[in-house]
Formats: structure tokens, sequence, C-alpha cells
């Protein structure tokens, strides 16, 4: 029988973090051939995590320009698989999350008729502008694919009440497997200021913000609420590696230049980012990623969000929404700080997102969709 051909397209950090796991899953699997394409919709920070996993893509699109809209990403992306499915025409593309690079993989794969898997499917604010344009991409995203695997059993919810009934997979998050290669305890930094840092007597708060919903004025008050963090508790240090975006790097830039016991940093390759996490005491994120990955090492998480469509580690107690608005992250970070027991009650590791054998669950539910093996996967049960 050939191979089944397997294309897994990516584009920016987080979604390389997240597949790059599920490719080497895939290219060791004797009945896949596996192909990868990247559309660079990041250039640098992409890089950084093909470098860290040693992904060699058979394309890539370079598609990156600076300030680049939704709407440049999608056709560039668009026009750039057209081609690419005219060399090749794979069995199945699989797309990972809600980025753009996500939105137009699955909708070029489907203008082929191409089947599409959705890898880290089911996630829902159900606001259609938060996250923006996230919260579409993936709506969007579930309806064009044929195959979903979702990381909990609360996102296979989600997507029957949307009334997808077939192809669901609960695998857990395939960033739990990466993090297994990631962290280790002698890690020396290549960011020197890390390895200066006091870990065990000086708080540290690891921060990342980049949310397209809060340009603006919630980036204003976030960052804002940050710098007065920092200033009203000289026994923490706050380290933040500023996305490239032109627009975040302009207010992190302005908002806390300048203040004794803030480092801001360059984007840090992802094994420097995993081990800086599990050596911090507190994380301040409106990221995604880091809202699976910090509780996991049983770190604290403020959400800088309005809402989140990981209530998992909410409901587990490890993670808090603290909003966008200056005064309730003030107050929530400074409870934290100041408050064993608050923060005791928070620090607790929990893995609602995985057990590390998500790739596994992904490639066997390929594999069963296919006819090529008898069973499906068991679900991943938290
Ligand atoms: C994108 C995703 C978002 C994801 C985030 C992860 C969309 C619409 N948004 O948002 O879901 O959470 O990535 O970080 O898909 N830049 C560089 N070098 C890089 C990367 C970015 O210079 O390696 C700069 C460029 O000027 C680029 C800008 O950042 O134009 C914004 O990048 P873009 O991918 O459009 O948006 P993100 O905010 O990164
Ligand atoms: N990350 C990283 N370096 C950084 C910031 C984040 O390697 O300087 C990792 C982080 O550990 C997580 C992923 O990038 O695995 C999250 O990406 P991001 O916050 O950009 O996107 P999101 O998850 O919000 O889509």
């Amino acid at each position: 029988m050939d191979k089944l051909k397997v294309m897994t397209i990516f584009g920016t950090r987080p979604e390389a973090i997240k597949m790059a796991p599920l490719v080497k899953e895939l290219e060791g699997r004797e009945d896949i051939e596996s192909l990868c394409c990247v559309t660079a919709q990041h250039r640098q920070m992409l890089d950084s995590v093909l470098d860290i996993f040693k992904l060699k893509p058979q394309f890539d699109l370079d598609i990156m320009e600076a300030g680049q809209t939704l709407s440049t990403i999608t056709s560039k992306c668009l026009l750039g698989l057209e081609k690419v499915f005219h060399e090749v025409r794979p069995d199945l593309v699989l797309v990972h999350g809600d980025t753009s690079t996500t939105f137009a993989g699955a909708l070029a794969a489907f203008y082929q008729q191409i089947a599409v898997g959705h890898v880290e499917a089911g996630l829902r604010t159900w606001d259609r502008y938060s996250p923006f344009p996230e919260e579409m991409n993936r709506s969007m995203v579930g309806r064009l694919a044929e195959l979903h695997f979702c990381p909990t059993a609360a996102n296979r919810r989600n997507l029957e009440a949307e009334g997808i009934s077939k192809g669901l997979f609960v695998t857990g998050n395939t960033v739990i497997d990466a993090l297994q290669t990631t962290v280790t305890e002698n890690f020396t930094f290549a960011e020197d200021v890390l390895n200066t840092l006091d870990y065990g007597n000086k708080k540290v708060i690891l921060v990342t913000c980049h949310r397209r919903e809060n340009y603006g004025q919630p980036m204003e008050d976030i960052m804002a609420a940050l710098a007065d963090t920092a200033r009203a508790h000289p026994d923490a240090e706050l380290v933040y590696p500023v996305h490239l975006s032109p627009v975040v790097q302009e207010c992190a830039h302005r908002h806390l230049d300048g203040i004794e016991n803030v480092r801001l940093i360059a984007p840090l390759d992802v094994e420097e980012m995993h081990n800086l996490m599990a050596r911090c005491y507190l994380v301040m994120t409106d990221s995604g990623g880091l809202q699976e990955e910090a509780p996991a090492m049983g770190k604290p998480v403020l959400v800088l969000r309005k809402e989140t469509e990981r209530p998992e580690a909410v409901r587990a107690g490890t993670v808090k929404l603290a909003g966008v608005e200056y005064n309730t992250i003030v107050s929530m970070a400074d409870q934290l700080l100041n408050d064993p027991a608050a923060y005791a009650k928070m620090a607790h590791a929990v893995n609602p997102y995985g057990d590390g054998r998500a790739c596994r669950r992904i490639a066997d539910g390929i594999l069963y969709h296919f006819g090529r093996c008898a069973q499906p996967p068991e679900p991943f049960r938290s």
C-alpha cells in the first residue's frame, strides 16, 4: 500500500512549537510520508523554533512583511499554497490552532478538495471579536476540517454543540509533548541576563503580551499596570521578552524603559522560554500557549485578557483572569506578591491540557481515519 502523504502547514512561533513534536512523530511512522510547509508568517520567531527542533521544511512561502495586515497574510498564504498543492498533492493537510496561516491553510486545501485535519480544535470563547481574529479563524477551520484533534473533552463538546459529530479525537495538547524535551535542571541561558537573576530571593515575574484585540487602550493600561507593579515591588524582577510586532515594541518600551527591576529582552528561543518559566515566580500574559505551559510547571498565571478559551486551568485554580484594566491587574499582582497563602493556593502543578502523548494519538487517529489501523486511539483524560 502507498504511504499516506500528510502535509503539516504552519507559520507562526506558537504553531511551530506545537507542531514540531507532531512532525517528528509523523516522520517516525512507516505508513506516513511526512511533508512540511511553512508560510513564515513569522520569520525570525519561526526560524528559531525550526532550529531548536531541527526541522527542515520542504516548502517555505516566506510571506512575512513588517506591519502585515490580516488580508496580506491570508492572500499571500492562499496564493502560495495553491502553487504548493499543484506540485504535490497530499492526502491530508494538518493545520494548527487559530492564526491567519491556520485559516488560509485550511481554505487553500479545501479549494483543492484535500482533506483537512485541525490540531488544537474546539477552543472557543464564543465572542467573535475576542480573541481577534483567532476566534473566527478557528470556528471557520472547524467547518472546513474533516478531522478534529481536540486537546480536551470540553473542546470536543464545543464542536459537538456546533453540530460537528464526525472525525473527533480527544488527544491532549501537543505543547505538553514539546515541554518534555525542553526543560532541564542545569540549563545555561544564552541570554546572559537570565543567568544573573537571583531566582531564590527575587520574585521573577515573566511577562508576555501581544494580542491584536489588546492594541490601543487595553495595551496602554496593561503596560502601565506592569510598570507600577514593578515600581511597587523592589523585591520582584519583571522579565519581558518583547514580541517583535512594532506596535508591541513601541508600547512596551515607552512604558517600561528605565525602570530598575524591569528587563525588556528580545524574544527567547523556546528552550530558554520554557526554562525561564520553570524558574519564575509568577506569569502575567495574554498568550494562549503560556496559559497551557505554566500550569504544568505549577506557576500561577494572571491572564491579561477579558476572557479565555482555556477555562480548564482556571477551574483547576492555577490561572486567574486579570482582565485588561489597570486597577484590577495591579491589585491581583499585589495580592500574589504580598500574600503567601494566596500564592500557595495557585502554585500547584496541574495537567488539564495533556499527558505528553498527544502526538502519538494524533498520528494514530490519522491512520484510523484512513483505514490503516483497526482501533481509534484511547482519548486523553485529564
Ligand atoms: C500572530 C497570530 C496570533 C498569535 C501570534 C503568536 C494572526 C492573525 N495572529 O500574531 O494568533 O498569537 O502570531 O505570536 O495570525 N514580526 C517580526 N518577526 C517575527 C514575527 C513578527 O518582525 O518573527 C513582526 C512583523 O512586523 C509582523 C508583526 O510582527 O508584521 C506582526 O506579526 P503577525 O503574525 O501579523 O501578528 P502577531 O501579533 O504576531
Ligand atoms: N515563547 C517563546 N519565546 C518568547 C515568548 C513565547 O518561545 O519569547 C513561546 C511560549 O513558551 C509558547 C509560545 O511561544 O510556547 C506562545 O506563543 P505566543 O505567545 O507568541 O502565541 P499564542 O500562544 O498566544 O498564540
